[in-house]
Parts: structure tokens; sequence; C-alpha cells
């Protein structure tokens, strides 16, 4: 099927994300029809390169949208709640990475590999999930067609780039300041990342959770359409650049063997098996960073419950886990 060419546009084009999406777009030749770069007005005139062509950045406005058909938005939270509605109404199918609506009943919060069907129902708006959230449901999915899950424990080692270009600026800047014998300046994170591991992402909720934790909850559940699921989450940021890690345990309705594991996760789609511990071949931050799929290793029984399961899940977060995650979304809708 040919996809008919559309006019789209980047909202937080200069960011972590939205770099990324411009990128994803081309390679994955995206039939664009006209390209409009949006950022805050500090990016006003900047250029961005697209397809061999040059693109100037233009302020986010209110009259931003007209003719919009697809509007990727990377902007956070705040410009999303506002100007999201704006686009929608102004003709465009906005999809949308904050969390500003991704638990809205409403709005289809989607992972093209576990639920596509949901892109349909839309009004609008179509929510991207969290980053630890995609890679983890990529890969658990097609286990629990086969044997239905019914408790996660998640233990995550989120890289920097997590919390955008100011955190991949604040761990380099970190390390240079260490090696030459300067102060340390903290602004992305609570504490020192450098040589450091912070079990904080986002605020903690009153129960002792963050945000970034609750997330990892209600987006499971809604993505696989499974509200029973128990999922026990804990969020660590690392000093890492690329690529968010998951060591995660999993405990079945019924039995699946490591074996059998291995064969479903070789066969899933997004999935890439990396599972050879004896010759230290599993999934690693960096050989992920930058490749599209979602990788699983170090699969072996849980031999305290019992029909458990631990993996080891790794993936690029800006990239399945934001831009090619929302440009997928964005291929269903053509
Ligand atoms: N990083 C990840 O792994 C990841 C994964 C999933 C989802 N997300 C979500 O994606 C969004 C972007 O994250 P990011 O990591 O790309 O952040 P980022 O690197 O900080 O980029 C933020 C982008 O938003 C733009 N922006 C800020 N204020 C604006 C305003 N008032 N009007 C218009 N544009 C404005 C920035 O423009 P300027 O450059 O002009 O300031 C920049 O393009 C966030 O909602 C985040 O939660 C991120």
């Amino acid at each position: 099927m040919t996809m008919e060419p559309k006019n789209v546009a980047v909202v937080g084009a200069t960011g972590a994300v939205g770099t990324e999406m411009v990128q994803t777009l081309e390679q994955r030749n995206f039939p664009v029809k006209n390209l409009r770069l949006f950022a805050s007005p500090n990016s006003e005139g900047k250029r961005m390169s697209f397809k061999g062509r040059d693109y100037v950045v233009e302020p986010l406005g209110e009259d931003s949208f007209e003719g919009v058909e697809i509007a990727l938005f990377s902007a956070g939270s705040e410009r999303s709640k506002k100007y999201g509605p704006i686009a929608a109404r102004a003709g465009a199918v906005v999809i949308d990475n904050s969390s500003a609506f991704r638990m809205d009943p409403g709005v289809p919060l989607v992972v093209p590999e576990v639920n596509p069907h949901t892109v349909k129902n839309h009004k609008g708006i179509i929510a991207n999930p969290n980053c630890s959230t995609i890679q983890m449901v990529v890969a658990l999915y097609p286990l629990h067609k086969r044997a239905r899950i019914k408790r996660i424990v998640v233990s995550t080692y989120q890289s920097v780039s997590g919390a955008g270009q100011k955190g991949i600026n604040e761990l380099n800047d970190q390390v240079r300041a260490l090696y030459s014998f300067h102060s340390v300046v903290k602004k992305a994170f609570p504490h020192q990342i450098a040589f450091n591991c912070l079990p904080q992402i986002d605020v903690f909720a009153p129960d002792g959770y963050t945000n970034e934790e609750l997330k990892m909850v209600n987006e499971t559940r809604k993505i696989m359409e499974a509200p029973e699921i128990l999922v026990s989450p804990t969020a660590v940021r690392v000093p890492v650049f690329h690529s968010h890690s998951e060591s995660v345990n999993v405990e079945f309705e019924s039995d699946l063997s490591p074996e059998e594991a291995k064969k479903i996760i070789s066969g899933a789609p997004g999935c890439m098996l990396v599972d050879d511990p004896p010759n230290s071949v599993y999934p690693l931050a960096l050989d992920a960073a930058g490749r599209d799929e979602v990788f699983v290793g170090r699969i072996r029984r849980d031999a305290t419950v019992k029909h458990g399961l631990n993996l080891w899940i790794v993936s690029d977060n800006i990239r399945k886990g934001a831009a090619l995650n929302a440009v997928q979304i964005a291929e269903i809708l053509q």
C-alpha cells in the first residue's frame, strides 16, 4: 500500500526526542508533503536538515497548525496540554510524547507491536507511552499472550537522555568538571549523576513511588488491556547517555520454560534475542543506542515462585522509547 504524503509538524523539534523524530521520518522514508518545525522562541531561525533540505525552526503559536495533518509533539506536558487540542481542532492528528493525555480513557495509548487496533479510536489525539513502559511491553506482551502475566517486578537503569538534552549535558559537564577538579553543578537531577545511581526519576507521590514508577504500573495495564496485572516498579537514573536497561521478574499463570520464552522472543515483532551468557553475550545499553529493536536476554527461571522468569530488557529510550514509536503510529494512520 502506498502512503499518501502528509503535511507534518514536529513540535519540540530541537529537543532530544524532536531531533530523533526528524531523523526517523527521514530514515523510514515517511511520505512528507510539507514539514514544519516548531520549538521555543529561543530556537527561532535555527536550521535543521531533512532529506538534504534546510528547514527553519519556527516559534510555536496558536496559529501554527493550519493545514497540518500529523502533529508530532515532544515539547513537554505543558505545551501538549495547551497546543495539543488546538492542533486537533485545526484538523491534525496529534501524536503526543508527553504524559498529558496517556491515562485519558478517550485517548489511545499505543505501542504498535502490542495494541495497533486502538489507533482507529482516536478523536484527534493519540498518546505515546513512557519510554521505560514501551520497551517492557514490547518484550512482555508476546509472553503474556502465551502464559498470562500475573505480576511484574521491574527495576530500571535509565539513561540521562531520558531527561532530555539537559540530562545529556549535565552528565557530560559533571564528568568534565570532576576530571578537571572543578565543582559539580546540579540542575537536571536532584544529586550528582556522574559516577552515581539515583533512585528517583520525577517527583514522589504520597505512596512513596515516583511518577515514573506509577507510569509503568498504569500504562502497562492500559496498553496490554490487562488491568489485573500487578506491577511493582523501582526506577533508577544511571550515568549512561543512551538506552534504558531493565531487570524484569515476571510471574505467569501457567508454566513457560526459558527455552520457549527465548523462542517466542526470537519471533516477536520489534524484539531481538541476545542471550548467550557463557560467552558474555546479553543486551547492553551501548549496543542498543541508535537501534530500533528491544533487546532481550538473561532469560532464566525464577525458582522462587511457581511460574517465574527473569529477563534483562534494553532499548534506546529516544528511539523506540519515543521517536520511532511515534512515527510507527503515524504509519498506521496512513
Ligand atoms: N527523552 C526521552 O527519553 C523521552 C522519552 C519519551 C517521552 N519523552 C517526552 O518527550 C518530550 C520531550 O522530551 P525531550 O527529552 O526531547 O526534551 P528536551 O530535549 O528538553 O526538548 C524539549 C523541546 O521542547 C521545546 N520547548 C520547550 N519549551 C517550549 C515552548 N514554550 N514552546 C515550544 N517549544 C518548547 C524545546 O525547544 P528549545 O530547544 O527551543 O528550548 C525542545 O525542542 C517530553 O514530554 C518528554 O517527557 C521523552
